[in-house]
């Protein structure tokens, strides 16, 4: 009885020390990342869509990611920098700190409307003013439809991928949820921005993007078309 209400207390205790190690981790990586607050928010939810949101990423692929930057395997311009000043301990900090955020969700795509031409209406008959709002409505549902038709088709190229141009399903390695996979550093994908979504594809595809393990990625990105990029970025920004 004693032995194990012992074996219980050390566990506990252990366990304690393990969460205080984390929290202290996470208090650190919240100092250590004021700098990168200005482009990817203060909890790591940025605003600007090109800027990709790091909130509940995975640490494992955080690190990795960190570590590509700083030694120039994966490019980016404004990122380099930023990582090169990064100890070890500082990238692992960070990363705690930005997998314990939470990550916010995304608005609907956009609606693609033309432009509505509004000068000179005052001047039309009511009959004639009519028609214009039928015709307001009847686009506003066409392009209704269209968002609802790249949504589907984004969902089924998660699910499905696309077998006659070999373009293997998101969901295997992304998870259901768009979760990734953490002990396998995989990127989550759910909550973040299309436009980064869209632009990260398109690198992967052209090659400028080539970390990615046996070219993981690339092999995907390089056989989907605009448009199946596009509703597969819409979809992924807007899953929960
Ligand atoms: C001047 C703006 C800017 C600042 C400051 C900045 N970043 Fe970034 N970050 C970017 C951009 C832009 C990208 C996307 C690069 C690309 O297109 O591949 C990025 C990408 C990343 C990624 C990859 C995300 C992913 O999903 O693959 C990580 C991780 C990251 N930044 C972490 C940081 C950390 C940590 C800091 C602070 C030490 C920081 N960034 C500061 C602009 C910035
Ligand atoms: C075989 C596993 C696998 C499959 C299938 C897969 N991915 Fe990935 N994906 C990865 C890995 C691994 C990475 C991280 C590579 C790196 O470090 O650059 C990644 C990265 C990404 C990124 C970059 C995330 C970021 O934060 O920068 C996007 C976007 C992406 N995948 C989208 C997709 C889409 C869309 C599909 C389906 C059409 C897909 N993936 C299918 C393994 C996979």
């Amino acid at each position: 009885m004693k032995k194990s209400l012992l074996a219980v207390s050390i566990s506990l205790s252990l366990f304690a020390m393990a969460s205080n190690v984390h929290a202290a981790s996470i208090k650190a990586g919240k100092d250590k990342s004021a700098t990168c607050a200005g482009c990817h928010g203060e909890k790591g939810n940025s605003l600007v869509s090109m800027y990709p949101k790091l909130a509940s990423q995975n640490e494992e692929y955080l690190v990795k990611t960190l570590h590509a930057f700083k030694d120039g395997t994966r490019n980016g311009p404004m990122m380099s920098s930023m990582a090169a000043g990064l100890s070890d301990g500082d990238i692992e900090d960070i990363a705690t700190f930005y997998e314990a955020q939470k990550v916010t969700r995304n608005s609907l795509p956009p609606l693609e409307l033309e432009e509505e031409d509004e000068e000179g209406n005052e001047d039309l008959s009511e009959e004639q003013q009519a028609e214009l709002k039928e015709k307001a409505v009847a686009a506003k549902q066409a392009a209704q439809e269209q968002r609802d038709a790249m949504l589907v088709q984004g969902n089924d190229i998660y699910l499905n991928g696309h077998l006659e141009s070999e373009i293997s399903a998101c969901i295997a390695c992304h998870g259901p949820t768009g979760e990734g996979n953490k002990p396998a550093a995989f990127p989550a994908l759910n909550g973040q921005h299309a436009d980064y979504l869209i632009k990260t594809l398109n690198d992967y595809k052209e090659g400028k993007r080539a970390n990615d393990a046996d070219n993981m990625m690339h092999m995907i990105a390089k056989r989907m078309s605009a448009e199946e990029i596009k509703a597969t970025a819409y979809y992924i920004s807007i899953m929960k």
